[in-house]
């Protein structure tokens, strides 16, 4: 008789190695060419908030495993931020022929209708305010949608004020400086990146950029004097912060040892690759200040736009918000313990309590 054939994924289906199972994971396909996942990771607080990213992933098992790890990310970033929502990303994959957008993403709102509520979605890489109009014509579970004049809308300059917030406090805390003549090397000039770039540039920081878009990095040389890298020796800059605001994974055991920043902080989703690289930065004295910590300013956004509570004043307080919270983290670190690890029990904690 043969073997028999060991069908084993590389991975859990239904989860991450060593983590408790995702409550649900939606697979959804469509004739319009949407194929889509939703990972709703955890409702203990609330529904699942989290955006929606559109790529070209490589394989089903990229797409798999990047909406699980991000829809964890968003379990932490929601109960840090004191959201009484729970964690959940919804990924696509973006066609490799020409396709029509509407059919795709109304295809998409019709998916997240399906699913009761349990996922509030909104915008994320490769999709944007246009895109969340047309998923609200399916569902009324989206939020980040085009606004004139109300706050809300597009998430991502918020989503850099927190970071931005973070980088100075991390710099007075940490570094005992101000922003005004320290470097800061940013990774990514997309919406977050160049807003970044804007805010550290307007408090006299030195900027050092690289993109893979060459207009994005002529943009930022010659609206903030930025000094342009290529990007391959971004991570390894020397400068007070580096700032990763372009994709996932990027600390890592190649790129760790590398690192000539004294602090790291950015607002890319799932920078370190495993759980040990927060260990690893901590080891070689870098403070790392976890991106779901720091880049809730977006989701603070779309989460008061949904529930229609308070006004932009109100938005702006509460992403300054997430400066404290990386005071609170320093303080609980006590210079010993791994802010990586010091944050995730955090968050755990808090995942457990009602909102
Ligand atoms: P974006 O798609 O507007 O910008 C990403 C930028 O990174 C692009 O300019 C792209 O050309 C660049 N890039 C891609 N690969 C690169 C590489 N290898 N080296 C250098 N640059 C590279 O995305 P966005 O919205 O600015 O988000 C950036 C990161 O922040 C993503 O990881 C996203 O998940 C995360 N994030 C964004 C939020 C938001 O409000 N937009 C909220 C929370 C997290």
């Amino acid at each position: 008789m043969n073997a028999p054939l060991s069908l084993a994924p590389p991975m859990p289906l239904f989860g991450l190695p060593g983590e408790s199972p995702h409550e649900r994971v939606i697979f959804g396909t469509d004739r319009s060419g949407l194929r889509s996942i939703i990972a709703i990771h955890n409702t203990s607080r609330g529904p699942a908030f989290g955006g929606c990213r559109m790529w070209k992933y490589k394989s089903d098992h990229a797409a798999l495993t990047d909406a699980l790890r991000l829809s964890q990310g968003m379990t932490f970033k929601n109960a840090l931020a004191n959201l009484p929502f729970g964690g959940g990303k919804a990924v696509l994959f973006a066609p490799a022929a020409p396709f029509d957008r509407e059919a795709v993403f109304s295809a998409f709102g019709t998916l997240v209708e399906s699913v009761d509520g349990k996922y509030i979605t909104a915008e994320d890489v490769g999709t944007t305010t246009n895109d969340m109009h047309v998923v609200s014509l399916r569902t009324y579970h989206v939020s980040g949608l085009p606004r004139s004049g109300a706050f809300g809308g597009d998430p991502s300059p918020k989503t850099a004020w927190g970071v931005f917030l973070s980088i100075e406090q991390a710099l007075r805390l940490h570094l005992k400086k101000s922003l005004s003549g320290a470097t800061v090397a940013v990774q990514g000039l997309g919406s977050v990146g160049m807003a970044l770039c804007e805010y550290l540039a307007d408090r006299g920081a030195e900027l050092v950029v690289a993109d893979v878009d060459a207009a994005r990095v002529a943009d930022a040389v010659s609206r903030f004097s930025a000094r342009a890298v290529p990007v391959g020796e971004i991570l390894e800059v020397e400068a007070d912060v580096l700032a990763p605001c372009a994709l996932g994974a990027v600390l890592n055991a190649h790129s760790i040892p590398r690192i000539r920043s004294a602090i790291v902080a950015g607002a890319a989703n799932n920078q370190l690759a495993q759980p040990e690289d927060g260990d690893a930065l901590h080891a070689r004295g870098v403070l790392y200040l976890p991106d779901f910590l720091v880049n809730a300013g977006g989701i603070i956004s779309v989460a008061r736009e949904h529930l229609c509570m308070g006004n932009e004043a109100d938005v702006m307080r509460e992403v300054a918000l997430i400066a404290d919270r990386v005071g609170e983290l320093l303080e609980r670190c006590q210079g010993r313990e791994s802010p990586a690890r010091v944050a995730d029990a955090w968050a755990r904690e808090k995942v457990s309590t009602t909102a």
